[in-house]
């Protein structure tokens, strides 16, 4: 028999108003009926015992496995580009689990600052969640299983991102590309090879002295006839945008935010200051509304070239410094640095002295919320969501009713309502695409649908047998993004040998484009997930619950990618009878019923393979080189016989209702 849903609010000190949750709930009377609470002057605790079998879930976007036990992990929205098994935090804060055991039970942290959890960690039989002020609004959710509990939880905190369909196309980045002819460059090899391509991304060269939302007027004399000219190849140009607004007299970003009194402020009322990219920047102080309001508005600068999509980065905040931070250093190591136009210069310097991302300077500054001061650091995990926050809303003002392509780098819950995220600087390494694959369903959890990893990683050297498996795992993820750092080995698929491998697994994308779109968007509007762990489909299974790198992707299919170097192929467990089918270099199909249970299946470079559930089918279309080429007059369905398939589809424009 099911158990009653129940979601209960509890409420400690005074909790600052995130906007997380958007469904009015009424706070409960007393303490929660599971764990021990304390709140006090010495912070929060909530502490549990775990049973031995119990999965934990969640946690978002956060290091290690799909079941969190046996580690400790921090939120705190943090730009640190070294995503090693020891890291404890990540650039996202997705306060939100689930303790999967006889009992489930959900429980959202609403807190935002820094949080600790410690998941059998010191204890492997007890759960701790910990902070240093007792201000903290908790969420308790009961419910039939964890996917249950997952499902209310998605709709208390509203629905998810939706972004335009060519965003489900394939997107070409790197940190480097700077002039005209490199994007034009980009975007010629793509299709005189026949690799699909529908983005390619700006990244900060594109704009003059790093100014936000200022393309370099030398590189490009006439933008707006520059975005057109990519338009008309079907390509949308994907600018970034970072936190730090220069300080400069006479950009008019910078001058408005000061004369209105829009930029993060020190104690002295007067505007902080840390280095950025730009040299010396300010912080649009986006939790203050009228702040928030302006900063969105800056969108528009953009839009009026044409422009459909954007990322925003650097929104942790990240710094390399602050005035205060290195005048301190400067005493300490009796240095001279003298004021410098772009610190930037001095980056190996400042990280030695350690003054990168300082979490003092995240006390050095305040917010403006109606009228309250509040110091950074005690909503430090709000920052990134309300830039991201801002952009929506700015742009929805600017061109209502319309979708545009925005993803950022810091979030907390409630920042998927507004855009997507990519998961920040990872590296070329083979256990990066196993991380990429197991942070899916835990961000789906806490309704982040619109996500990705830079395909190939971001730091280190990637390899061709790297980048191919990796595209063949990015075939699945809703933002499919090859992306690099500007110091490492180039990896645009035209570096390697062998184009048509990349032309095959890059078009599988293009094939599934249909059925990958629909599932998105049934997830979206129904507050559900489009990857989930085994076990949310085959609660009985134990095998199931213990395999973390295989997932189900929407309700058909299952998918288990390689990401072992030199291996020809892997092992797979299913749970039940599938149907193999792969995606042969020779554009055919192939498909073969296997019962369940272990099977070895060999997979090369140049396929990508994936499980149909028993009785299901999913329709396929041909390759196509842009998401408008597609011509769903190809559709057919594979799969089992006589299975049908409920396809959704919208123009993929405007906003639904
Ligand atoms: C940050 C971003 C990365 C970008 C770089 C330069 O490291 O995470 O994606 O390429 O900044 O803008």
């Amino acid at each position: 028999m099911g158990v009653a849903s129940v979601i209960e609010k509890y409420v400690f000190g005074e909790p600052f108003e995130t906007g997380a949750v958007v469904a009015r709930i009424e706070t409960a009377a007393g303490l929660p009926a599971v764990g021990t609470v304390t709140a006090d002057r010495n912070g929060f605790r909530f502490t549990c015992t775990m049973a031995p079998k119990d999965i934990v879930y969640g946690l978002g976007e956060a290091n290690r496995g799909i079941n969190k036990r046996g580690y400790e992990y921090v939120s705190c929205c943090t730009d640190d580009g070294r995503h090693s098994e020891d890291v404890r935090q990540l650039y996202g804060a997705h306060n939100f689990l689930v303790i999967a055991g006889k009992k489930p039970v959900g429980l959202f942290f609403d807190y935002p600052g820094v949080l600790r959890f410690d998941i059998g960690y010191k204890r492997q039989d007890i759960l701790e969640v910990s902070c240093d002020t007792a201000d903290m609004a908790l969420y308790v959710i009961e419910g039939e299983s964890a996917y249950d509990i997952v499902k209310q939880f998605r709709k208390i905190i509203g629905r998810s991102y939706i972004p335009p369909k060519f965003a489900f196309g394939y997107g070409q980045s790197r940190y480097g590309y700077k002039t005209a002819d490199d994007f034009r460059e980009v975007v010629q090899k793509h299709r005189e090879a026949g690799v699909p391509l529908d983005m390619v991304y700006m990244d900060i060269d594109y704009m003059e002295r790093f100014k936000d939302f200022v393309p370099a007027p030398e590189i490009f004399p006439d933008f707006p006839a520059f975005v057109s000219e990519l338009r008309a190849r079907d390509i949308h140009l994907v600018p970034i945008v970072d936190a730090g607004i220069k300080t400069k007299e006479g950009y008019s970003v910078s001058d408005e935010g000061k004369e209105k009194g829009y930029f993060c402020k020190r104690a002295d009322g007067s505007d902080f200051e840390a280095a950025v990219w730009p040299g010396w920047t300010n912080f649009p102080d986006v939790l203050n509304p009228e702040a928030r309001a302006w900063f969105g508005g800056q969108y528009g600068l953009l839009t009026a070239c044409g422009i459909d999509g954007f990322w925003n980065d650097m929104n942790e905040p990240a710094m390399f410094c602050s005035r205060e931070g290195l005048a301190e250093a400067e005493n300490r190591e009796a240095l001279d640095t003298a004021e410098q136009e772009a610190p930037l210069v001095m980056a190996e310097g400042l990280r030695w002295l350690k003054l990168f991302n300082n979490p003092e300077d995240y006390k050095r500054f305040y917010h403006n919320v109606n009228g309250k001061l509040v110091r950074h650091d005690q909503v430090h995990n709000l920052y990134g969501y309300n830039i991201t926050r801002g952009a929506s809303e700015g742009l929805s003002k600017l061109e209502p009713g319309k979708r545009f392509l925005l993803f950022s780098r810091a979030s907390y819950i409630g920042a998927h309502r507004y855009g997507g995220i990519w998961t920040g600087d990872n590296h070329s390494w083979w256990s990066h695409i196993l991380l990429n694959l197991k942070m899916l369903p835990s961000l789906n959890m806490c309704g982040f649908l619109y996500v990705g990893a830079d395909l190939g990683g971001f730091n280190a050297d990637t390899t061709r047998d790297l980048l191919l498996r990796w595209l063949a795992l990015g075939v699945f993820t809703p933002l499919m993004r090859n992306h690099s750092g500007n110091d490492t080995r180039r990896q645009e698929f035209y570096q390697f040998e062998g184009p048509e491998d990349f032309r095959h697994v890059i078009g599988v994308r293009y094939r599934l484009l249909p059925y990958l779109y629909s599932e998105y968007m049934k997830a979206a509007l129904h507050d559900d997930m489009m990857f989930k762990p085994l076990a949310f489909e085959y609660p009985d299974d134990e095998i199931a619950a213990r395999t973390e790198d295989h997932l189900l992707l929407g309700s058909e299919v299952m998918i288990a990618p390689v990401y072992v170097q030199n291996a020809c192929g892997r092992y797979v467990y299913l749970p039940e009878e599938m149907m193999l089918v792969k995606f042969l270099p020779d554009g055919t199909i192939s498909q073969e019923v296997m019962p369940r249970g272990v099977h070895y299946i060999e997979v090369g470079l140049n396929e990508v393979p994936l499980f149909i559930r028993n009785g299901k089918g999913i329709p396929v279309a041909d390759p196509a080189q842009s998401v408008p080429e597609l011509d769903l007059s190809t559709l057919k369905m594979i799969g089992y016989e006589n299975a049908s398939y409920d396809r959704y589809d919208d123009d993929g424009v405007t906003i639904p209702e």
